[in-house]
């Protein structure tokens, strides 16, 4: 069985997180609500596909313990999706080092906002050798004269297309022209 994690998973990555159980991966989902995290688990065909790990990401030791405990009881991560706020610096680290300690290859899909430098983010990341690194950055739709920030379901979307398509750099919406954002 492949086991994958989503920071964030409750949120705007929903419908993502939903795609990997149907696609017969275990997801670990790390969020706080445990009334988001039990809609996310009731929405699915085997809610038994779901564990739910309720830590605070910015909570560094007990974001290790996590994660840690979730591999010991659930196997390898083969699959990281994560949307991390900037107020929690090391948690894709702290991570990504517990992941890593498999000796394949694994995947990380790092969310982006819009206001991220692409090739900032990119060289930020500093990922262990064995992690293959994917950067979803999340934009804006322009829509005649008007422009609005992506819906859920948009964003979940262009993460699976991500996914999916295997892409190192997926913009899901556009950047440019950037004058033009809402
Ligand atoms: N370019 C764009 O279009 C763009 C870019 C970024 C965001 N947005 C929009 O902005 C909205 C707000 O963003 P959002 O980040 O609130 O999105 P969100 O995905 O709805 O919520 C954040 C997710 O991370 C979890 N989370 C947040 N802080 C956490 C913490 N300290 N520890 C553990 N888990 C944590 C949340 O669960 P818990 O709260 O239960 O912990 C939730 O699962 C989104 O709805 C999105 O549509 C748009």
């Amino acid at each position: 069985m492949q086991h994958a994690l989503v920071v964030g998973g409750t949120g705007m990555l929903a419908e993502a997180t939903m795609y990997l159980v149907n696609q017969g991966y275990f997801v670990s989902v790390i969020a706080r609500s445990q009334t988001r995290m039990w809609r996310l688990i009731n929405a699915a065909k085997d809610r038994s596909m779901i564990i739910p790990l309720y830590v605070d990401y910015r909570n560094e030791s007990e974001l290790k313990e996590a994660v840690r405990k979730t591999i010991l009881q659930n196997g390898n991560i083969n699959l990281v999706i994560a949307w991390i706020h900037s107020v929690a610096e090391n948690a894709l680290e702290i991570i990504s080092d517990e992941v890593a300690s498999i000796e394949t290859s694994w995947d990380l899909f790092h969310i982006v906002g819009s206001s991220n430098d692409l090739n900032h983010m990119k060289r930020k990341a500093e990922v262990p050798v064995n992690c293959i690194y994917h950067q979803v950055q999340l934009g804006f739709v322009i829509e005649g004269t008007k422009s609005r920030w992506l819906t859920h379901k948009e964003i979940s979307e262009g993460v699976i297309k991500a996914i999916k398509e295997r892409r190192l750099l997926h913009i899901v919406g556009t950047l440019e022209p950037w004058e033009r954002r809402p």
